[in-house]
């Protein structure tokens, strides 16, 4: 079992329902990027949509792979990358299941993982961590979408599923990963919802 089939979120992109697509960069990856946090290595974009961020992270060096599911949104991906000569990648796999023929150093989580059902978190968050090499990390977005019904009822309700940081926390152990303190960045997504960004790190003796 994966999370929302596959023809889920072709339709999504078909149709351009994808409310979540900002028609550009992260305004976070640009921050990090811009401090110099995040620099040149090879990095995993799960998830990654229409692939603005494989694109940007491409254009500064990275060797960046994206890994889509949808034919629709790949393309998206690909037409980018090709339209500004760059040497990026998209894979078509499910996350669930995707082994990587190298590892990577780090891993930019943009919102693919409030797009799988909660049952499949902690198989996620354990692809992520075999995806990685030895001192690799995650700078990860973490969306924030809480609703009555789940937080009075306990509804799963998504996606978007709420990423509460809680449920992080028990999901990228501390035993395995560096926690930063918060406050996090807070990133609007829409109206409606925004995300909470952070840098998580492996621990060096794992
Ligand atoms: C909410 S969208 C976020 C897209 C992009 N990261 C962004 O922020 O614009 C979730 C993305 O995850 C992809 N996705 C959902 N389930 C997936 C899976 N099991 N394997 C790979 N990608 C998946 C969808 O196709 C979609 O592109």
């Amino acid at each position: 079992m994966t999370g929302s089939p596959t023809n889920f979120w072709q339709e999504r992109f078909e149709k351009k329902q994808t409310g979540w697509d900002r028609d550009a960069t992260s305004p976070q990856l640009l921050a990090w990027l811009e401090s110099g946090a995040l620099q040149p290595c090879r990095i995993a974009v799960p998830g990654c949509g229409s692939g603005w961020e494989v694109a940007e992270l491409a254009r500064r060096g990275f060797e960046a792979i994206g890994i889509g599911y949808t034919p629709a949104a790949d393309e998206w991906t690909r037409a980018l990358l090709t339209a500004q000569g760059l040497s990026g990648d998209v894979v078509q796999a499910d996350v669930l299941t995707y082994q990587p023929g190298k590892p990577f150093d780090a891993i930019y989580e943009q919102t693919c993982l409030c797009a799988l059902h909660p049952d499949h978190w902690v198989n996620y968050a354990r692809q992520l961590r075999q995806w990685l090499k030895p001192r690799g990390s995650i700078w990860a977005l973490f969306m924030q979408m809480t609703r009555p019904e789940s937080t009075s009822e306990g509804v799963i309700a998504g996606p978007a599923y709420h990423c509460d940081i809680n449920a992080m926390r028990a999901i990228f152990s501390a035993q395995d990963w560096v926690w930063p303190k918060p406050p996090y960045a807070k990133v609007l997504n829409s109206n409606v919802s925004y995300e909470l960004g952070l840098h998580l790190m492996l621990h060096q003796e794992r």
